[in-house]
């Protein structure tokens, strides 16, 4: 009999607020996750603003955790609303700030991203930014499938569960091109 390879990703919700959409998707992720695949949700909440004249010597050390949690992981992760049509300034803060540590802990990273909307695009001008970020940090993205949740106060119930069957479909479609890009990066693509 053989053993199915283990997985452990990391999960960035780009919104902080508590009722977030984008946790709920996230949470679904790892209730959807087959059981050889971990997904542990990470925090970017006490990443400082980016300020190069205070951050030239080192980075605070706020920014470690955070950095040593995407080196070490087999993918990363991103579930974030769209903001004045792009990235949630916190979530590209925090990108910027630990794209500054030494470890480039991006550079050659499996990563997907995806997202909720309470519109109808569901987050696809943010994906094509974020993307676009990905590009410079030298990450990896998951092309297919693109899960773009519009509409969003219509995919979950009152307990914040995805009820949506399409999307129940497509979460571990994600979760397995995200394993197999991870593949690829391992043995050198
Ligand atoms: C939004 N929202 C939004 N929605 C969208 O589809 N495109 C957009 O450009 C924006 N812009 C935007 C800017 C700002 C500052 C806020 C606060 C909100 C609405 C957004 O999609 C909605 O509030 C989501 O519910 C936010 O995601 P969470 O917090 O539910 O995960």
């Amino acid at each position: 009999m053989s053993v199915e390879k283990e997985y452990h990703f990391i999960a960035i919700s780009g919104s902080l607020r508590k009722g977030s959409y984008n946790t709920m998707a996230l949470k679904a992720l790892q209730q959807l996750a087959p059981s050889h695949i971990k997904i542990e949700q990470v925090h970017f909440d006490d990443i400082p603003l980016y300020n190069a004249d205070l951050h030239t010597e080192q980075l605070p050390e706020s920014v470690v955790p955070l950095v040593k949690k995407i080196k070490a992981a087999d993918g990363v992760i991103i579930v974030s609303p769209e903001y004045n049509y792009s990235i949630p300034g916190a979530l590209k803060n925090a990108i910027d700030v630990v794209s500054r540590h030494p470890d480039k802990p991006f550079s050659e990273k499996a990563v997907a991203i995806m997202g909720a909307s309470q519109g109808q695009i569901g987050t696809a001008r943010m994906q094509y930014h974020l993307r676009q970020v990905m590009v410079f940090l030298n990450a990896y993205v998951v092309n297919k499938p693109e899960i773009m949740i519009g509409h969003a106060q219509n995919k979950f119930d009152e307990s914040g569960n995805l009820t949506d069957e399409l999307l129940i479909k497509q979460l571990p479609q994600l979760l397995d091109s995200l394993a197999r890009l991870s593949d690829k990066m391992a043995s050198g693509i």
